[in-house]
């Protein structure tokens, strides 16, 4: 297995999956428990990834130097990369500016890592320091037009750094470098990775013995799938509750009791709550506070029902990023608190069971789609745990959202007619809170501003906005200032993520 040092990149898992993708093991930990993972884990190779820190910073995140006395190969990614170069006898300088993007990556030396790539490749870049000396020893195998230390090595130690990022899609032959890095220099031997459904089941059953069990569904298919696994270990041992918060998309809460009941046998109590999270939002305008204030609601709402039915395991649908975030959040820069990762208080009573806390999203996925979960719900577009609370700039309130909810679904449906809602990453509308005038008939008509938001990503980390046909886009602004008789403007929102996010809020 390979062991991820996690500085707080946002590329770790990342890394991480395409390595499970390779076909070999790895786990990710603070580089405070390196050392002691090495013990633990015997690991063939060391990854060292980014992160937002600077080697020179007042608390700059670095590694126990006892990491290189074991001869393991490592490679150093990004500020992995700049951590190898700085704590032995490299140098790296303080960047002027961020340099984000692609990169023509010119290879002026043969390594083991390198092999079978060409003389000039095309890398991605996402760093503000960088390395001007590589370690002593190592010699200089790479540079880009910006960067003269774009890459080293030292192959007798088996140290190699680079500045880019290979598991980004954007790197034309990262994976060869990974696989470079992990079959050759590490010696792995790669082996199928496939999820074992029985063993999964097998040790829920196990966990949970006679005691009963709660899950809250979300509408996703992350806690959707912990809780079908689930039902089959323990069968009616298991409730599960879903909270409608009121901030779901159009009929959505309807949908997904319908699907539960017609494809599930298991126990669903609904908890119709939204009067319960309107009143706790009045007012608030922040959007921290509103995911904070949902994510709270939800708890007592959930706690409330789930602490009458006498359940000692509440099942959640955790999947491995989650576990990574909750505990790595300190060093990762928090951009937005996502209110389902480390979201319960911790004093609530119950045992947690995480059925699916070792897999990514692609592969619940697909263990969706082998428990006959509809098509639809596995490919329905990411929803945040706040729901529309943060597609609303502004206060939330049911007329907003009722609004939003008719937009937001004019949106899905056309995208869905033209064959592109499963080719895209996400689609949805965005209450703009900005009133301009318009004009209805010969009448002023001072009215909402409705945003379209279709983007594309393959990581989370980064995406781009979808050039839709002008015709489509016509459609739909068409179709929304005409059945949504508030609404007076339509705007597209051209802008990638960085600098944007994806959501507005
Ligand atoms: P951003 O807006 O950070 O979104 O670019 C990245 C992805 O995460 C989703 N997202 C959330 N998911 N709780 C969630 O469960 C949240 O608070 C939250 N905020 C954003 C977002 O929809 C996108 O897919």
């Amino acid at each position: 297995m390979i062991l991820i040092i996690d500085f707080g990149s946002q590329t770790t898992h990342l890394i991480s999956r395409r390595i499970k993708d390779l076909g070999v093991k790895t786990h990710i930990v603070l580089p405070n428990q390196a050392v002691s993972a090495i013990k633990q884990y015997q690991p063939k190779g060391i990854i060292l990834s980014g992160g937002p820190s600077s080697v020179y910073g007042k608390d700059a995140l670095l590694v126990d130097k006892k990491i290189f006395d074991e001869n393991i190969p490592i490679l150093g990614i990004c500020y992995g990369h700049e951590v190898l170069a700085h704590l032995l006898g490299g140098k790296v300088e303080t960047g002027v500016r961020k340099e984000y993007g692609p990169e023509t990556l010119t290879i002026t030396k043969d390594t083991s890592l390198f092999k079978g790539l060409n003389r000039q490749e095309l890398v991605w870049n996402s760093h503000f320091d960088r390395v001007v000396a590589p370690p002593s020893g190592a010699q200089i195998t790479g540079f880009t037009p910006s960067v003269s230390v774009a890459a080293f090595a030292d192959e007798e130690k088996r140290l190699y750094g680079t500045m880019f990022h290979p598991e980004s899609h954007h790197t034309t032959s990262g994976n060869k470098i990974l696989s470079n890095f992990l079959i050759d220099i590490c010696g792995e031997i790669p082996t199928d990775q496939k999820i074992n459904r029985e063993e999964i089941v097998g040790s829920i059953k196990e966990t949970i013995r006679d005691d009963l069990a709660v899950c809250a569904l979300s509408g996703g298919i992350d806690s959707a799938v912990a809780a079908v696994l689930t039902y089959k270990a323990i069968g009616d041992k298991l409730t599960c509750l879903y909270v409608d918060t009121g901030m779901m998309r159009l009929d959505e809460t309807e949908q997904i009791i319908g699907m539960f009941k017609k494809n599930f046998q298991l126990n669903l109590e609904v908890l119709r709550a939204e009067k319960e999270f309107l009143e706790a939002l009045k007012g608030i305008i922040d959007p921290e506070e509103k995911r904070k204030t949902v994510g709270r609601v939800f708890i007592e709402v959930f706690e409330r029902e789930a602490k009458k039915l006498g359940a000692t395991f509440l099942i959640q649908g955790t999947i491995y990023p989650d576990v990574i975030e909750s505990k790595g959040s300190q060093h990762a820069q928090n951009i937005k608190s996502h209110h389902n990762v480390g979201g319960l208080p911790k004093k609530h009573g119950f045992k947690i069971v995480e059925p699916l806390r070792n897999l990514y999203k692609d592969e619940v996925r697909e263990l969706a789609k082998e428990l006959g979960f509809p098509h639809e719900l596995i490919w329905r577009h990411v929803f945040p745990g706040p729901g529309l609370a943060v597609r609303i700039i502004g206060e939330v309130t049911k007329e907003k959202l009722d609004i939003l909810r008719k937009a937001d679904a004019i949106i899905v449906e056309e995208l869905k007619k033209a064959g592109l809602y499963e080719k895209i990453w996400m689609g949805f509308a965005i209450f703009a809170g900005i009133k301009t005038t318009g004009v209805a008939g010969d009448e002023r008509k001072y009215g909402e501003t409705i945003a379209l938001r279709v983007i594309e990503s393959k990581d989370t980390m980064s995406a781009d906005w979808v050039r839709l046909p002008y015709d489509l886009l016509d459609k739909i602004s068409h179709r929304i200032v005409t059945e949504v008789y508030e609404v007076v403007r339509v705007v597209y929102d051209i802008t990638t993520k960085p600098p944007a996010t994806m959501e507005w809020e």
